[in-house]
């Protein structure tokens, strides 16, 4: 029997998958890794830390699936995208990994639109605006605080890179996961020159840049050992984790689009062109899919949002899912349902952390407004879910502005997993919203492109075709539709009449 792993290196562990071509997982196993937050702020990781959880789960799911190492026809690597990892001239960590949700780089961003002539500018090189969590505004942060490191600099990778270095010694990264850098020219598939040059960063800092379904290298034979498979197995490039996770979703073809509501939401949709919105609303990537793109929404608190209410508003619920061995989120999404659509008039802003899109405001608070007598701890907890939702709906009408109308979107991480929330998507949305046979994400999106880069399958629609299958549509209702419609012209003029607040409110934070 033939398997394929997909590895995701992700911010709270690494995960990997066992499966057979025809899309049978064989088996999981995820391993955690720590995070460091030496200042507010600030969030990084150790790349060793990461080698260690890529071991540890390799190891445990093969010996799951029950299969030998000699068995695995190739590897396919997903991870945190952003992330920055800096070696010498030995291939040695210089420092630990300044991360995706680290905010250190406000300056630098500003410094990188200055560098270039402006914002308008950067977006038509690079097709995204600078956000703090990239990847080049942490290169000119570690240059400039740091310069005693970034002489030794050799190569600058990104999280899941460094494990393929780990893995067969060779630098290279691929087109999805380097268009987070904000070094990719996204367009034209290959490293920005006019930016490094505007810069001062050179090229061969960077990896060589592939497609997602290329062979990169492979496993070295110390290393196959201490993984438990066998030396010689083909790695391919892989993608960053939005990209792997849309390829194990099959949005892989127009009109096809995913909704994600895990801590973060993201809605992604595949193009077969560069659509880019000047005003860098939602990210233009190139997508894992060779001489595709795609846009993508992020927003930062979605789930992250119910997560928060329930840390804070929830502790009965906790506690009675802890006696009944259920899930807190289930007892909790139970009593917010019993409240009505639009919560009587209540609505929340869920800009817990700031937010990326469509506002690209780190300042941004989160909200309730509209509080009554009337309202208890039910209507909040459903304006805390619609909120999360409306803010979901925000990047989707940025792409219908740009032409992308999906003609459904699948659903995947927490929120898929209630009903309840999947017909709140459904009515918020006013699209039919799907749910699929896979749902492992990003592991198995990139345990799909190791099969198509190793032969199994001609093309990543190909191998997504053969293995992927809707299991559940919901159409929305028409008459809440019609409500939720109403609702969100509200909801969307709330940030509007709040934002010139929110700097304050930061400066009042401390007395
Ligand atoms: C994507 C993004 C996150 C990280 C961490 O732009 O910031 O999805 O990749 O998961």
């Amino acid at each position: 029997m033939s398997v394929y792993l997909g590895i995701d290196i992700g911010t709270s562990g690494t995960k990997t998958v066992v499966c057979r071509a025809e899309g049978t997982i064989l088996a999981t196993a995820t391993a955690e890794h720590p995070s460091y937050f030496p200042q507010p702020g600030w969030s990084e990781q150790d790349p060793e830390d990461w080698w260690k959880s890529t071991v540890q789960s390799v190891r445990q799911a093969l010996a799951r699936a029950g299969v030998a190492g000699h068995q695995v026809r190739g590897i396919g690597l997903s991870g945190q995208m952003h992330g920055s990892v800096f070696l010498d001239a030995q291939g040695q960590v210089l420092r630990r990994a300044i991360l995706w949700n680290d905010q250190r780089t406000a300056e630098q961003c500003q410094q990188i639109e200055q560098a270039v002539g402006g914002r308008e500018q950067l977006i038509r090189w690079v097709s995204n605006p600078a956000f703090t969590g990239f990847t080049a505004p942490k290169i000119l942060w570690v240059r400039q605080h740091e310069p005693h490191l970034y002489e030794r600099t050799r190569k600058i990778l990104l999280p899941k890179d460094y494990i393929r270095y780990r893995l067969t010694g060779e630098f290279v990264t691929e087109v999805s996961d380097a268009s987070g850098t904000l070094l990719l020219d996204v367009a034209a598939r290959r490293w920005c020159r006019p930016l490094l040059d505007k810069l001062q960063i050179a090229e061969d800092l960077l990896p060589a840049c592939v497609e997602s379904q290329e062979i990169t290298g492979k496993v070295r034979p110390g290393v196959a050992e201490e993984l438990g498979i066998a030396a010689g197995i083909p790695v391919v490039g892989g993608a960053g984790d939005q990209a792997a996770g849309a390829v194990g979703n099959g949005i892989v073809r127009a009109g096809i689009m995913s909704a994600t509501m895990g801590t973060s939401g993201v809605v992604f949709a595949h193009s077969d062109r560069v659509q880019t919105d000047p005003q860098g609303r939602v990210h233009t990537m190139c997508h894992a899919v060779k001489g595709t793109w795609h846009l993508m929404g992020v927003v930062l608190s979605a789930g992250g949002s119910l997560q928060w209410f329930r840390n804070h508003f929830a502790t009965p619920e906790i506690r009675l899912a802890a006696e009944r061995h259920v899930d807190a989120y289930d007892l909790i999404l139970a009593l917010a349902e019993q409240a009505p659509p639009g919560a009587e008039g209540l609505f929340f802003l869920p800009y817990l952390t700031g937010e990326r899109h469509p506002h690209s405001d780190p300042w941004a608070r989160g909200a309730w407004v509209g509080l009554t007598v009337r309202h208890g701890w039910r209507h909040l907890a459903r304006a805390v879910v619609e909120g999360a939702t409306f803010a979901l709906r925000d990047c989707l009408e940025v792409m219908a502005e740009l032409g992308i109308v999906p003609q459904q979107i699948r659903l995947s991480g927490g929120g898929a997993r209630s009903a309840f929330w999947r017909r709140v998507q459904a009515d918020i949305y006013g699209q039919k919203v799907a749910l699929i046979n896979a749902t492992e994400g990003p592991a198995f999106g990139v345990a799909l492109l190791a099969m198509v880069g190793t032969g199994a399958y001609a093309s990543v629609p190909e191998a997504c075709d053969a293995t992927i299958r809707v299991t559940e549509e919901i159409a929305p209702c028409p008459q809440r539709q019609a409500f939720y419609n109403r609702c969100y012209a509200t909801y969307r003029q709330l940030y509007p009449a709040l934002r010139h607040l929110f700097p304050e409110l930061s400066r009042l934070s401390h007395m």
